[in-house]
């Protein structure tokens, strides 16, 4: 087996990861949670051939530079644990639509960690996969297993223990929604790389973010298994707040919220008075991910559509973990 597929969804952290105690390895500061969601995928073929060199497109898009140097460091780890020196060719085919302000770097960094093994004949399981998606892109860790995960911090130099778990499956809390408030669909000024680098270098408050991430952890981890929307609500805005202050708090500041980001945190209140649930995370940018039930969702999207600077909505549910495709992106 030389080529292989694979469909793998984005994650969006419930309690962040911000920061890195290592930058080679990848290795977090702190562990963090995540749902997996569904509908919107990364599907990736890799196939190991007699090529010059490695190549990789994204949608049709010829990849070069940093963007092709980051796919190549995870084939060259698949290929120094198979013992290969074949070249690769990789396609990756997302389904996102278009400026739905969910990061693709997850999903795909998953699909092409498992692809990649696959094709290199590496018997590799979720750990293997998501140490090897980790590598890629730290958040991407977070995606070969579906449902709720876990990633854990790890103690070892080596990164051996730094890799996510499953802690509660998809059909944990299938009722469970988000709704991505589109508020900018350009791309971010300071990627989450960049951000996190430079808060833990100058944040005097980043310590801080650290030490709180454990009480976040184990509120949000109860609220999960009582499936109390009120209670991981609660968490998650207070989560997401002290990460963005430890960034704003950096040297010069990293601030990611814009006016309408503003605007839909403060809708939330109201529609949670009127029977509406409705709590909101942030990742590094400007769009915030609202976490609702499915009986209100419809209601939340069209509330956070009016409101001005909201240029789109996009509402997921619980997905699935990385799985193999029969059908090949080449
Ligand atoms: O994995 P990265 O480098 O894309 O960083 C992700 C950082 C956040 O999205 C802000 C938080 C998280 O835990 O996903």
């Amino acid at each position: 087996m030389a080529k292989a597929t694979a469909i793998a969804h984005p994650n969006i952290a419930l309690v962040k990861y911000w920061g890195k105690r290592d930058e080679a390895l990848v290795l977090p500061h702190q562990p963090s949670l995540s749902m997996t969601l569904e509908g919107l995928s990364a599907t990736t073929t890799v196939e190991f051939g007699d090529l010059a060199q490695d190549e990789a497109a994204i949608d049709g898009r010829r990849l070069e530079g940093g963007e092709l140097a980051r796919i190549v460091r995870t084939l060259d780890l698949v290929r120094e644990r198979a013992g290969l020196s074949k070249r690769a060719r990789v396609a990756s085919r997302t389904d996102f639509p278009q400026a739905a302000g969910l990061a693709s770097s997850a999903a795909g960094g998953a699909a092409l960690a498992a692809a990649a093994s696959w094709a290199a004949g590496l018997d590799a399981g979720p750990r293997e996969l998501s140490i090897l998606a980790r590598r890629n892109s730290g958040s991407a860790c977070r995606s070969i297993e579906g449902g709720f995960c876990e990633w854990r911090r790890g103690e070892a130099a080596d990164g051996s223990d730094s890799y996510a778990v499953q802690v509660a499956p998809e059909g944990h809390w299938p009722e469970l929604r988000m709704v991505v408030a589109v508020c900018s669909d350009t791309a971010k000024a300071v990627s989450s790389r960049d951000g996190m680098r430079h808060t833990v270098q100058s944040s005097p408050y980043y310590p801080a973010w650290v030490e709180a991430v454990a009480e976040d952890l184990a509120e949000a981890r109860a609220a999960l298994r009582a499936r109390d929307l009120d209670g991981l609500g609660a968490v998650c805005e207070r989560n997401a707040w002290r990460m963005h202050a430890t960034a704003m708090g950096a040297k010069p500041p990293v601030v990611y919220v814009r006016p309408a980001t503003l605007a839909v945190i403060e809708a939330l209140p109201g529609l949670r008075s009127a029977g509406a649930p409705a709590w909101f995370t942030l990742d590094a940018g400007p769009n915030p991910v609202v976490l609702c039930l499915s009986r209100d969702a419809a209601r939340v999207q069209q509330a956070l559509a009016a409101i001005p600077g909201v240029l789109k909505t996009v509402v997921a549910g619980p997905g699935q973990g990385v799985r193999k495709v029969e059908q090949a992106v080449f």
